[in-house]
């Protein structure tokens, strides 16, 4: 039997009840904070994200999925959503239009990564992305959007972790002593953490490798290297989180996992959700326009995997409980009269045309069956319209809520059940 592959998965109901439930709940929240919807393709240049999320990154070393296409174009399934808004912003002029750009995107994205509860190789990110906008309130406005999600999911215990990673400015200052300091413990370091020594030495204070976390214990940080302007960022951030009572851990070793992030980084974790905890990542980007050749436009947001979103909400104090039901099922005969089978399969599609979720049987089963059927569809109403009805001109409404049931004239039944499923009588 053929299998999806490793890391995939169907999303079958009645999951996906929850999955079409959480979706209008991130749409609906970005309505109200004004994100507007951006698709981007699935598959972009592989220079997109070499460039921007970093040549020494995880995610553009070992977690693409790059292939050449026939015309022996270099592709990847993107990884990330930031870098194709970025591309997409620049490519088809929104820079000209007005600021700042407020955009929001809820797609799959691809990573080669070990799958486990919360890590897939294909999954979804809802993220949001303010281009043109410097404003510390315009990071707090990401923050707490990200805050509102795990409030609406009930999830209680949520931390929020921030840090400051500075301008390229900073981290030039920064970086002589943080590498002197590291490389007089580069025994302990790992192979991938010697590389980044070389290459991108902050890196290492992403790495989990016990011995490289000692090895960064006591490193000088980014934060006591801050510009005029980073460091005025970095405390207007703070003083805002506290003007409103936002709780927040500042964590100095805070650097997440993709290189085009400047001054602000934050993380939202939920601890109940163990390894995979961190539901939601984001940061500001003031460099990524311009890496991508245009003129300087700085940039703020955050992603957030709706697999991980659910797996929370599922542990959390607010489980999931879409609506499942529909409005009303009938019950006719299949064989036998064929006139009864055709007023009983017309109904259906009239109560379909007012509006009513509606389903019948078209396996022509007994009417128990019928009935057993109607019952694990989680029908409302069921509405039977046997030999006896047909002759007398009645359908019989049962409501399958209170147990009650009542004879109707037929040419009554689609304003009775519609003022049935609207005010719902007990
Ligand atoms: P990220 O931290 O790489 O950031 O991913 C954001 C979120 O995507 C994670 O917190 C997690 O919920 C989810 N996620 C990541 N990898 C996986 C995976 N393999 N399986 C399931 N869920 C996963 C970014 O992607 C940045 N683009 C976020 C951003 C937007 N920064 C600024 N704007």
């Amino acid at each position: 039997m053929l299998r999806a592959p490793r890391g995939t998965k169907d999303i079958l109901p009645p999951e996906s009840h929850k999955w079409a439930y959480l979706e209008s709940l991130l749409r609906r929240l970005s309505k109200l904070y004004n994100f507007e919807e951006i698709r981007t393709p699935i598959f972009e240049y592989t220079e997109l994200f070499s460039r921007t999320v970093g040549e020494s990154t995880d995610i553009v070393r070992k977690e693409m999925y790059t292939f050449q296409d026939k015309g022996g174009r270099d592709l990847t399934l993107r990884p990330e959503g930031t870098a194709p808004v970025a591309r997409a912003f620049l490519e088809r002029g929104l820079a000209q239009g007005a600021l700042p750009k407020k955009l929001f995107y809820l797609g799959p994205m691809f990573r080669y990564e070990k799958p486990q509860a919360g890590r897939y190789r294909e999954f979804v990110q809802y993220g949001v992305e303010i281009l043109g906008s410097p404003s510390a309130y315009s990071d707090v406005e990401v923050i707490l959007l990200a805050v509102r999600i795990a409030e609406e999911l009930g999830l209680t215990g949520t931390v929020l972790y921030i840090n400051t990673i500075g301008c390229p400015k900073c981290r030039q200052a920064h970086r002589e002593d943080f590498v002197k300091h590291i490389s007089s413990r580069a025994k302990q370091l790992c192979k991938d953490c010697l590389e980044r020594l070389e290459t991108n030495p902050m890196r290492i204070l992403d790495c989990k490798n016990p011995a490289c976390r000692e090895a960064v214990a006591d490193v000088p940080l980014v934060k006591d290297y801050l510009c005029d302007d980073c460091q005025e960022h970095w405390d207007t951030l703070q003083q805002l989180l506290e003007s409103l009572g936002l709780e927040y851990t500042v964590d100095p070793t805070l650097v997440r996992g993709l290189d085009y992030y400047t001054k602000t980084v934050f993380e939202l974790k939920w601890p109940p959700l163990g390894a995979q905890d961190a539901i939601i990542g984001g940061g500001r980007y003031d460099g990524l326009i311009e890496e991508l050749g245009g003129k300087p436009c700085p940039g703020v947001g955050f992603a957030v995997g709706v697999e991980r979103l659910l797996l929370a909400a599922e542990k959390g104090q607010k489980p999931l409980n879409p609506d499942v039901s529909i409005d009303c099922f009938v019950v006719f005969p299949g064989g036998g009269d064929r006139r009864l089978a055709q007023a009983g399969f017309k109904l259906v599609n009239d109560l379909r045309g007012s509006g009513l979720s509606s389903d019948f049987d078209p396996l022509g089963r007994s009417m128990k069956a019928q009935m057993k059927h109607a019952d694990r569809l989680n029908a409302r109403y069921v509405a039977i319209l046997g030999e006896a009805e047909f002759e007398q001109g009645l359908v019989t409404i049962r409501s399958m809520e209170h147990g009650w049931q009542k004879q109707v004239p037929a040419g009554q039944v689609l304003d009775f059940m519609k003022e049935e499923v609207s005010g719902g009588s007990k």
